[in-house]
């Protein structure tokens, strides 16, 4: 039998990323260290801020995120769970990483080692990281994970006194280092917020009443610190903002933060076409008159969503011009029209702008009826990066 070593995605890709790509997602350092400190500087009086770079910081790149969150003075880190910690650790000795998602039990001698901070709320993770610390003669930090109405993960608001003071009767190893909750629609549902916010703070009343005052308190995303007005405690765990994006298109925020990914791609093909031509698979697209169609290499698997076919603006020769029919796999076509010359080689930005034109994340996402972090995560998945500084 003949053994073929195939080579996974990512290997066949780096070989030729520098010379052959077909995109370049490029991020501005510059703009997200100048986020970082006006967000840090804007809540320093009342909180402290926790980065939020799961995910990759959102596709804008984990490393040099918190590298840049570091320079600005942010010294804590939420990632969704220990791989992403223990990646996060190996790169960076320096901050405070907190495990924001679902730990599983085997996961806790990892968490003991490179000292990650989970969110803890089930007996059996108390019991597990107990029972390890004590074996490796160390204490673990733990944020209290309260489920006050996302019905995700976290200990029942009504139950979490309870928890935490059995915590801290019979888990002698554990460190509570702060409890916190999430809001389900802090940028949509005002009484829902509020409500959720009443039952985070009789936990805390409650706690307090028992003599038990913890380190943070924190409950406040981008959404909930800047927009939906109710107290966000001494703690802010901020994602979306910092890489100057707003959570929605329709969510308003009076801060002077800036953009910090630009995607932009090449035309690879034109062709003047009769009015009547059916553009792409389906043909979804019929050229309204007589114009030109351009072809860019990207799509569906670099990220940009199908859902933008017949939607999708982009930038090209300086205006902005609509995607013209379905996005493929690897291309999508645009209408230009004929008052513009464009080559083969011309820059082409689905993110960003060029000159006086442009398109945003958060426009895009609405075009794309999704939210704004989901275009940023799967942005450029075939792109060269280039770091900005
Ligand atoms: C638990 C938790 N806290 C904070 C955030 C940051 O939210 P945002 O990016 O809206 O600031 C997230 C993001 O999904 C999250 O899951």
């Amino acid at each position: 039998m003949t053994h073929i070593a195939f080579q996974s995605n990512r290997d066949i890709h780096t070989d030729s990323y520098e010379r052959y790509h077909t995109s370049v997602l490029s991020i501005d350092l510059n703009a997200l260290e100048h986020n970082y400190r006006l967000i840090k500087e804007t809540l320093a009086v009342r909180a402290d801020v926790m980065a939020i770079v799961k995910a990759n910081a959102y596709g804008h790149g984990m490393i040099e995120s918190v590298n840049c969150a570091l320079r600005a003075g942010i010294t804590q880190f939420g990632v969704a769970n220990v791989n992403e910690a223990l990646y996060l650790r190996s790169h960076c000795p320096k901050g405070a990483i907190v495990v924001l998602d679902a730990n599983f039990p085997e996961e806790a001698e990892a968490i003991l080692m490179h000292d990650l901070h989970p969110f803890v709320y089930s007996h059996e993770m108390l019991a597990r990281i107990n029972a390890v610390a004590e074996l490796l003669g160390r204490r673990a930090s733990v944020h209290i994970k309260v489920d006050s109405g996302m019905g995700r993960i976290g200990v029942q608001y009504d139950q979490a006194v309870e928890f935490i003071i059995q915590c801290r009767r019979y888990f002698p190893n554990i460190i509570i280092k702060g409890i916190c909750t999430h809001f389900a629609a802090a940028e949509s549902d005002k009484a829902f917020s509020q409500k959720q916010w009443e039952r985070f703070y009789k936990v805390i009343k409650e706690l307090e009443s028992q003599g038990i005052i913890l380190e943070n308190y924190h409950i406040a995303n981008t959404s909930a610190s800047f927009v939906l007005g109710l107290p966000y405690f001494n703690l802010v765990r901020l994602g979306i903002l910092t890489y100057g994006i707003r959570p929605r298109q329709t969510v308003q925020i009076d801060l002077a933060v800036k953009p910090v990914m630009r995607w932009s791609t090449r035309v690879i093909h034109t062709k003047i076409v009769e009015k009547g031509l059916p553009i792409g698979y389906g043909g979804t697209y019929i050229t309204p008159e007589k114009t030109c169609i351009i072809t860019i290499p990207v799509g569906y698997a670099d990220g940009y969503p199908r859902s933008l076919s017949n939607r999708g603006i982009v930038v090209v020769g300086n205006k902005r011009r609509l995607i013209a029919g379905r996005v493929a796999m690897d291309h999508c076509m645009v209408d230009i029209g004929l008052d513009m010359p464009v080559s083969v080689g011309d820059e082409v930005v689905l993110i960003g702008s060029q000159n006086d034109a442009s398109i945003t994340v958060e426009e895009l996402a609405n075009l794309a009826e999704t939210i704004p972090y989901e275009i940023t995560c799967n942005a450029g998945k075939r792109a060269r990066r280039i770091f900005l500084q």
